[in-house]
């Protein structure tokens, strides 16, 4: 093929992941081709991940490329590793031109179908859309790459959910792939799928998936409360098919684990908005008792707008920054008091002004931040199902009705309990006498000057915060997190006083919650 010595390659570390870009530059120099580190006039072979020239070209920031340049996918990389040297550039190598190859009058004359931003942040996604059926599809596909693990997986899965974004914030029902023309991440795997529902009502990859006895037993197990793939996988591994054979031959595993397996039954029962609300109201009325003035927030799924959720995720904040400091061990030994904490684990704040910029670290997967929290399982009074009236909830003394969800007085007095529960195990006290149902909550305290990215980060959805997150970075340099925006050019944070503020610092418009089920 071409002599190495002609070859000058380039990779466009956006939009591979970091620990990937390492090892391509490892592979290419173990191999003797040249590198360059930075897009000059003597490359001659430009590798990236976008999928159209005109995004990749903008990144480069340039018009055009000139003659003895050529834009390639990660294929022409690999292949050539493979041969152990620059390969022969084939058409499949080659990324298809975008739109700033097309010429201005071209362009104006046949302007795209439907202009659809390339960001889900920059686009309305409401929970009810018109496209159910196709993105069910799309996410299950999803949902199973995530389940392999691997960095191809993981930007296979992430693909799946973007494509799935796209229709997602779409305002008409999908009849034909000509009105998806013009918006990204709508790939030719993506096409053969929706094109597939449209045609048949089913994909036959999305059906020989959801048949997939591995990827059922998948399903179920990482939904266990504290059980991630690899512990999902190793229970397979170790020939289990359900949930009752795991609690009975696992015994292994953390509080979250032990108490997630004895009490998955109930988890699994959605959380109902009535059931978050009385929830929010009695630990607000708690909370201004220990911190007058305490602002608490129903975040997650129920925020943007959801009748039912796997769990409650409450934020705090003080308008004056370090009035919080404290406040959230008072708050859960109140909550002991009246026995209402099943189990839980309190992780005091490990924020520290880095965490602002060195986010890049953290894993690829998890959205980690470093509030001060508690992820536990509250013992929710059967009471609280329903809609109740504050009396219902309180008593004078502002305590929880009934007083402890352990009261016993209408059981049958043959069925009182003789142990208390810290002398019983997790099974023990799922299968005692109870009037309380097991529900996850999680508690965040965030400092007020970090509130606003607090509460944007902690509504989600999780997709939203990866594209949004994304966008910052791509488009301005600036790092953000649940913590705040920090400009990586200036090397200084920018503040937000609103959860407004937070949308115009980065140029994007506003979305209610509501509209952010990406
Ligand atoms: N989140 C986060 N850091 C975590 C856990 C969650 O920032 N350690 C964010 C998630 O990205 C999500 C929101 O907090 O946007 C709520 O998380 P979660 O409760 O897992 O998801 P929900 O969207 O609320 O889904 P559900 O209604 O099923 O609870
Ligand atoms: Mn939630
Ligand atoms: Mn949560």
């Amino acid at each position: 093929m071409k002599d190495c010595e002609d070859v000058v390659v380039y990779i466009m570390p956006q939009k591979i992941q970091k620990q990937r870009h390492r090892v391509m530059k490892m592979a290419a120099l173990k191999h003797h081709f040249t590198l360059a580190e930075e897009f000059s006039d003597n490359v001659t072979h430009i590798v990236t991940e976008y999928e159209m020239a005109d995004q990749a070209l903008k990144v480069l920031k340039v018009t055009e490329l000139p003659q003895h340049a050529h834009l390639l996918k990660v294929s022409w990389f690999t292949d050539s590793i493979k041969a152990r040297e620059p390969v022969q550039i084939l058409n499949q190598h080659k990324i298809p031109l975008g739109d700033a190859n097309v010429d201005s009058r071209q362009k104006s004359e046949t302007p795209p179908p439907n202009h659809i931003p390339e960001f889900s942040c920059q686009r309305s996604t409401p929970l009810k859309h018109h496209n159910a059926k196709f993105c069910e599809a799309l996410e299950l596909l999803q949902d199973y790459a995530e389940m392999k693990e691997g960095d191809d997986n993981y930007m296979r899965a992430l693909a799946w959910r973007r494509a799935s974004c796209v229709l997602k914030s779409l305002k008409f029902t999908l009849t034909n792939l000509n009105q998806l023309k013009g918006a990204k991440d709508i790939g030719r795997h993506v096409e053969k799928i929706l094109q597939g529902i449209l045609d048949h009502g089913t994909s036959d990859e999305v059906e020989r998936v959801r048949n997939d006895p591995w990827y059922q037993k998948m399903k179920i197990f990482t939904k266990v409360f504290g059980a991630g793939v690899k512990t999902s996988q190793e229970w397979i591994e170790n020939g289990m098919t359900t949930v009752d054979e795991v609690r009975q031959k696992y015994t292994k595993g953390d509080w979250r684990l032990r108490f997630g397996l004895a009490f998955h039954d109930e988890l699994m029962q959605l959380v109902t908005r009535q059931e978050a609300d009385n929830f929010k109201e009695f630990i607000k009325h708690q909370s201004a008792k220990i911190l007058p003035d305490v602002s608490v927030e129903l975040c997650g799924g129920f925020k943007r707008g959801k009748t039912a959720g796997h769990d409650i995720d409450l934020l705090f904040t003080h308008p004056l920054k370090g009035k919080e400091l404290g406040f959230l061990p008072q708050l859960l030994s109140i909550l002991e008091n009246q026995k209402l904490v099943l189990c839980g684990k309190w992780n005091r704040s490990t924020f520290t002004e880095e965490a602002l910029y060195s986010d890049s670290k953290r894993t690829k997967n998890s959205q980690l931040d470093h509030f001060e929290k508690w992820i536990g399982i509250i013992k929710f009074p059967k009471q609280w199902r329903k809609s109740i009236s504050p009396e219902e909830l309180f008593n004078d003394r502002g305590e929880s009705v009934p007083l402890s969800p352990d009261s016993c007085e209408d059981l049958e007095p043959s069925k009182k309990k003789q142990k208390t529960d810290d002398e019983l195990s997790p099974e023990e006290i799922a299968a005692s006498p109870r009037n309380w149902i097991a529900r996850r909550v999680d508690l965040i305290v965030a400092p007020y000057d970090q509130y606003f990215y607090a509460l944007v980060g902690w509504t989600g959805s999780k997709q939203f915060n990866r594209d949004i997150r994304t966008y910052a970075r791509r488009t301005h340099n600036y790092a953000m997190t649940s913590h705040g925006l920090y400009d990586l050019t200036k090397r200084k944070s920018l503040p937000a006083k609103s959860e407004k503020e937070v949308f115009d610092l980065l140029g994007v418009p506003y979305f209610p919650a509501e509209e952010r089920n990406c």
